[in-house]
């Protein structure tokens, strides 16, 4: 297996976007991670683009040639090609171009990922959403995603110490941290007290505990490492990729306070980089809801379970604390257009690792990594990056 590095990385700016297209979006963040790499059209072997609904969402399907058409390449006959995990297409669609790059099949690849959410109301776009889930046990039943995460949160707090103040702070702090990204669809910093009175969605989360409906785009360009110094000279290495899945229900799971994903895929993406907790800088997990968070946190083992609101309340997972966790604001303040997001946390962690995170930098970062959720966890990818 070929070493990877990350040689570019643009992402569209993150929000209701109702003055863009689908098509548009892509081909921005596409410009935007080639002229980061200095690398032409012609030189791309494949893409891969992350996306879970465009059917739902702008009815329209195909999405792999859609792609290389509006980037210029239909003449090139470039391989373009969807791939589709829910919340997890654009972790998926970057696992996709490592492994064509690693396996010496492919040189140069475009991994990207792409959701426009808005063209359509907000029940129309829950009810995309909820195809995530088992549509036939779940949405049936009426559960949505705010409701199924609610029954994960009513569960984490029955069981272990975790306060209404704590839950609230996870969004406190990444509003916090998306008022200095400048791509983030909220850049307002909130109080507690703002997350706390607002409207209850699903007990116990309210407005500000949910990550919100988001159009965006992001992409990155990965290359063998022993190619990289020809198109950078800050190069981000890939040190591990993984992915794990579970039952697409609730209900069958084992323990739906504890995402045994996102465990099995953490586990195996530090065996394969040789590393443990203790040696990442900084982390981008999947806060579709605060609960995720918090859960997400203790299943990767940066602490133990029931341990995280209290992590969260002495400031350890701030910008300035000691595991900084969602940087770029995470999908509550960044925003969370879903088959982008994964992708969106490799450019925030690839900005990091180059020192360009602006007034969010972490100083001193060598190593960060990527949680990236499909449904409420049946799919789960993670990869850890390293100068
Ligand atoms: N956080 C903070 N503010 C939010 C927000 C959020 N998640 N969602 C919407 N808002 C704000 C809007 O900006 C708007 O503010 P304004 O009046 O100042 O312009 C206001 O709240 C109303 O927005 P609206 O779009 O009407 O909200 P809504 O009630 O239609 O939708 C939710 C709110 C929570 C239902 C929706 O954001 C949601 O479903 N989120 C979860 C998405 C999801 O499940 N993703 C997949 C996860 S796996």
């Amino acid at each position: 297996m070929r070493e990877v590095a990350v040689i570019g990385a643009g992402c569209t700016t993150f929000g209701e976007k109702w003055d863009t297209s689908f098509r548009n979006l892509f081909v921005e963040a596409g410009a935007l991670a080639l002229e980061d790499a200095g690398v032409s059209g012609e030189q791309i072997d494949a893409m891969y683009v992350g996306n879970m609904s465009a059917g739902r969402f702008i009815e329209q399907e195909h999405i792999g040639a859609l792609i290389a058409d509006y980037a210029g390449l239909a003449s090139h006959h470039v391989p373009a090609t969807r791939v589709e995990a829910a919340c997890a297409s654009g972790g998926l669609s970057f696992r996709q171009a490592v492994i064509a790059v690693a396996s010496g099949l492919e040189d140069i690849v475009v991994a990207a990922g792409v959701e426009k959410m808005t063209d359509v109301g907000t029940g129309a776009s829950v009810d995309a959403l909820a195809g995530a889930a088992d549509r036939e046990w779940e949405g049936f039943a009426g559960a949505t995603f705010p409701g199924l995460y609610a029954m994960i949160a009513q569960d984490y707090m029955h069981r272990y110490p975790l306060t209404r103040e704590q839950l609230g702070l996870v969004a406190v702090k990444n509003h916090y941290n998306g008022a200095r990204n400048p791509i983030a669809q909220f850049q307002q910093e909130i109080s507690l007290d703002t997350v706390l009175k607002s409207s209850l969605v699903a007990d116990p989360l309210r407005l500000f505990d949910c990550s919100p409906i988001t159009d965006g785009a992001a992409a990155v360009v990965v290359a063998p490492l022993e190619r990289a110094r020809e198109f950078t000279d800050a190069p981000v290495r890939v040190l591990a990729s993984a992915q794990a899945s579970d039952t697409i229900t609730l209900h069958d799971r084992r323990d739906i306070s504890t995402l045994d994903a996102t465990v099995a895929a953490g586990r195996r993406a530090f065996r394969m980089a040789g590393l443990s907790t203790s040696d990442i800088d900084m982390v981008e997990v999947h806060d579709c809801f605060t609960i995720a968070e918090i859960c997400a946190i203790e299943d990767l083992g940066f602490c133990r379970k029931g341990e995280a609101g209290r992590f969260t309340e002495e400031g350890i997972t701030a910008l300035n604390g000691d595991l900084p966790v969602n940087t770029s604001g995470g999908l509550k303040a960044c925003g969370h257009p879903v088959g982008a997001t994964g992708i969106k946390q490799v450019y925030e962690i690839t900005k990091q690792l180059r020192g360009e995170a602006g007034r969010r930098q972490i100083s001193g970062a060598e190593i960060g990594m990527t949680h990236n959720v499909g449904g409420t966890g049946a799919t789960v990818a993670v990869h850890i990056l390293g100068v």
